[in-house]
């Protein structure tokens, strides 16, 4: 089990979670009544702030490998965001440039679908369609290299978001490997991690919990 701490931000808000929040009575789902479930229902903000918090970590965590690329997985992350900014995309597109591979570490052998879950909610249909596809639009850069068909994202060609991802692959993801490029550190994107997944309404709620 990974014994690393967590940042004083996310222990905090785990530590009044715990303590603090009024907690439903049943043992079983099947006892449940619609009193609990209001209690539960009001706590969804709270655990979304924390998954704000908790993405923020996962992303941190990315630099404990580099999986024999160039550089590591946070820097790849960090450097397809910064590539995106500069180059002048609306921060939802710069946020799915930064946590495009935050599965890597997770689910090494379908990670985009990791990615594409937590965006799904909170972006529109064009980028989480990129997001989902980055894989197999990526593979054409690679795939003839290690047996596989470099063209097998063809099958989606006519797709209504098809040259949208290509261009994702082509401009930043399969072009953010260099060790020399200067990224962004996390830091500066984290107000962008929070602004999109912690809503309004949960703002004042984070925020106390901080
Ligand atoms: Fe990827
Ligand atoms: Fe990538």
């Amino acid at each position: 089990m990974d014994s690393s701490p967590v940042s004083p931000a996310v222990a905090d808000i785990r530590a009044s979670v715990a303590h603090d929040a009024e907690r439903a009575s049943f043992t079983t789902f099947e006892e449940s009544t619609a009193a609990d479930w209001s209690v539960i229902a009001s706590q969804l903000p709270v655990t979304q702030a924390i998954a704000a918090a908790n993405i923020i970590e996962q992303l941190r965590m990315l630099e404990r490998d580099h999986g024999g690329f160039p550089v590591t997985r946070l820097e790849h992350s960090l450097q397809t965001a910064t590539m995106a900014e500069e180059d002048g995309r609306d921060a939802e597109y710069v946020l799915c440039a930064l946590l495009h591979d935050i599965g890597d570490t997770l689910a090494p052998y379908n990670h985009p679908d990791i990615a594409a879950g937590i965006l799904k909610p909170f972006v529109s249909p064009a980028n989480h369609w990129m997001v989902q596809h980055h894989g197999i639009f990526q593979g054409y850069y690679f795939w003839h290299h290690i047996g596989l068909n470099r063209d097998a994202r063809e099958n989606f060609r006519g797709h209504e978001f098809f040259e949208y991802t290509e261009e994702f692959c082509a401009k930043y993801d399969q072009a953010a490997f260099d060790p020399e490029y200067v990224s962004a550190p996390l830091e500066h994107f984290e107000p962008l991690i929070r602004q999109f997944f912690v809503p309004e309404s949960t703002t004042e709620t984070y925020n106390a919990l901080r």
